[in-house]
């Protein structure tokens, strides 16, 4: 593989819907020598991307929006925090990585991968594909895998514990359940009635169907309650909550990030950040067979408005892929 000038991506210069999204032809990343070129075969489209394509943030956090992404559009204007590919290139002062390479990066808030061809730091969050899994899976690897590791460490969530998954079919609530259940923890999972075997099959130990049930009104309580998709408050969750126990607003809004702690329960939220020791364990999870990713369906680099069409809905299961052909 030779390291390409130009390459394909699409683009957002304004924020809105999918239709402001366009495919172009723009220079190919410039290789640093400290720098791997990956050409991209798989991406994904995730609840971080659309938020960041139509500016749709948590409440209050909205006027910060524009200064940290950009005035009338993002700042980086190729999307996807996640991507699979092959090497097609290293910089000079590489040595970990050679043309050829399968590997699986998380580009996270910088994103770029949405496109042919991505850079990240031989440093950065890259590791080799696992062996086992297919582009598509692999790139589904990162964004609710990492952000649901963080978050168990940030509730030091241990074995035998009781934990709540809010969302449980999203890309944060199916990571989730999986790596609680790995930990011999025991999950209870909230979901809709059309994802109650899909949940089931991820592990979960018990299934609230909210459509027929609230969980607060079941008759338990929990040490930890990841709230994957800001359906709930601390406050409304206080009574079902242990002494010492946890609430974590991954999707919270600002009241949320400001909210104090009730004697010994603590309400957490807050970017999720992102470690290489997180991705290492969520490859080898892979490899195990202790972590598959869901994924909800698989588009062609074609129909990435599509693919944005389906995110938006909020009812996607797991990961939305795209896939992006050799040339
Ligand atoms: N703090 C951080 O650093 C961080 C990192 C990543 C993501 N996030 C945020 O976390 C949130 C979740 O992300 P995601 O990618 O997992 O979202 P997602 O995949 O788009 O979530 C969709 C899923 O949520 C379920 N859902 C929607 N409303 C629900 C409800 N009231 N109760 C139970 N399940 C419900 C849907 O299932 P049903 O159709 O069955 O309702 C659907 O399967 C997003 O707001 C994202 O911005 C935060």
């Amino acid at each position: 593989m030779t390291d390409p000038t130009a390459m394909k991506a699409w683009t957002c210069h304004r924020y809105g819907g999918p239709e402001f999204l366009t495919l172009q032809n723009v220079p190919a990343p410039v290789l640093k020598p400290d720098e791997v070129l990956i050409r991209v075969r798989a991406t994904t489209v995730s609840s971080g991307d659309t938020r960041v394509r139509a500016l749709r943030l948590p409440r209050g956090l909205g006027p910060f929006g524009r200064l940290f992404l950009g005035f009338l559009g993002p700042r980086q204007p190729i999307l996807g925090t996640e991507v699979s590919g092959l090497v097609a290139a290293v910089g000079g002062r590489v040595s970990s990585f050679r043309a050829g390479d399968p590997v699986v990066a998380f580009l996270d808030a910088k994103m770029g991968g949405h496109a042919q061809y991505a850079a990240i730091k031989e440093t950065g969050l890259i590791v080799g594909k696992p062996a086992n899994q297919s582009f598509e899976a692999a790139a589904s690897l990162c964004f609710g895998g990492m952000t649901a590791r963080d978050y168990i460490r940030k509730a030091a969530l241990k074995t035998g514990e009781m934990l709540l998954v809010i969302g449980a079919s999203g890309a944060v609530g199916s990571a989730f359940v999986q790596l609680a259940r790995q930990m011999g923890v025991h999950v209870t999972a909230v979901t809709s009635t059309a994802n109650v075997e899909r949940v089931r099959a991820l592990g979960a130990n018990i299934i609230i169907d909210y459509t027929k049930e609230n969980f607060s009104n079941v008759g338990q309580s929990w040490d930890v309650i990841a709230d994957t998709v800001a359906a709930s408050s601390f406050r409304h969750c206080l009574p079902v909550l242990r002494e010492g126990g946890r609430y974590l607003s991954i999707a919270g809004d600002l009241a949320d990030m400001l909210t104090g702690n009730r004697g010994s329960k603590r309400s957490i939220s807050g970017p999720a950040k992102s470690r290489l020791e997180d991705l290492l364990e969520l490859r080898r999870f892979a490899e195990s067979g202790d972590y598959k990713p869901l994924i909800d369906s698989v588009y062609d680099f074609e129909e990435m408005r599509e693919a944005h069409t389906r995110t938006d809905t909020g009812r996607k299961r797991g990961s939305v892929v795209v896939r992006i052909a050799d040339d």
